[in-house]
């Protein structure tokens, strides 16, 4: 398929392009030529590639830096996603909009699935919901895509984060927040899901895509450590309240796929199996 990769050399949107080599002809849009908040640069993507399909990966997505500049947050998660979602509409391209768990609140026990009633707690997430509201209101059969605690070849993420603090001084002391569990999520499991959605041109709607799994950041980085076998490291567990940020963060961030499970498609890996293939394939790390 001809796809569109907005945000295409962010995180994700890298190991998207990389992984589908071969299998789909992937155009990147992404800053300085395209900004999804300049409809005119998105159109000039838009001719030149000629999609069949988007998947929408830009975003602001430094979650304390939306909270502190909010109408910036709503000019490219919301504002932004319409423009693509508009662009979509006019040249007949499927959407496939990536989104997170910050949507909801966060705040009890449990997975949330699909669902679920969302309630952003934070300005990151109002923002990326009024994104998927504007994507489905302007595509209606635009596939949302909700993914969190992301990793991926080149980073920056908290996997790469750990390894370089262990690095820096494999004698040190680290402390990790032990009371915020989700699904540590490998970009090649994303693009594998992904992938299969894209096979599906029935499929629409909201899609939870996190690796299977929950642990807390304090667990991941024991497993990270432990798949490196760096046992020198003191890794001790702290709560949120040890580490204030500017904009909160969920305690409860795991997610339910339940509509990969209807759609009859693949589970996504356990996050263990995920993070030992990724460190596998990136020994230097
Ligand atoms: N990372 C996570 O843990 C996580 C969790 C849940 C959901 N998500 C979602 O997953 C998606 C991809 O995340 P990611 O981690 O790959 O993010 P990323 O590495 O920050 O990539 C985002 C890309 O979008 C580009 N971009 C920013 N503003 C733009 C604009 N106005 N026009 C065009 N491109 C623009 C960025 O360019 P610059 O670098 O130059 O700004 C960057 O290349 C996002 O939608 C995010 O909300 C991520």
């Amino acid at each position: 398929m001809r796809l569109l990769i907005t945000g295409g050399r962010g995180m994700l949107g890298r190991t998207l392009v990389a992984r589908w080599r071969g299998l789909h002809q992937c155009a990147v849009a992404d800053l300085p030529e395209t900004d999804i908040t300049r409809p005119e640069t998105l159109e000039a993507a838009f001719a030149a590639a000629k999609p069949e399909a988007v998947i929408h990966c830009a975003a602001m997505t430094n979650v304390d830096a939306c909270e502190g500049d909010r109408p910036r947050a709503f000019l490219l998660n919301a504002r932004g996603t319409a423009n693509v979602a508009q662009a979509c509409a006019a040249h007949r391209a499927r959407l496939i909009a990536i989104s997170t768990d910050y949507v909801f609140a966060g705040d009890r026990p449990g997975a949330r699935a699909e669902g679920d009633a969302t309630d952003p707690r934070t300005a990151y997430g109002a923002t990326k919901l009024a994104g998927e509201a504007a994507a489905c209101a302007l595509c209606p059969d635009a596939v949302i895509a909700r993914i969190a605690w992301l990793y991926g070849p080149g980073g920056p993420s908290f996997l790469h984060t750990m390894l370089r603090l262990a690095r820096e001084d494999p004698g040190r002391t680290l402390t990790v927040v032990d009371d915020q569990v989700g699904n540590p999520t490998s970009t090649l499991a994303v693009a594998d899901a992904l992938a299969g959605i894209l096979a599906r041109p029935d499929l629409r709607g909201v899609f939870h895509l996190t690796c299977e799994g929950a642990v807390s950041w304090f667990g991941f980085a024991r497993e990270i450590f432990r798949l490196r076998g760096l046992g020198t490291i003191d890794l001790r567990p702290c709560s949120t309240a040890d580490y204030p940020r500017p904009a909160p963060r969920p305690h409860f961030s795991a997610l339910a796929k339940t509509r990969l499970a209807e759609a009859g498609l693949p589970p996504m890996p356990a996050w263990q199996d995920a993070l030992a293939a990724f460190l596998r394939a990136a020994p230097d790390l």
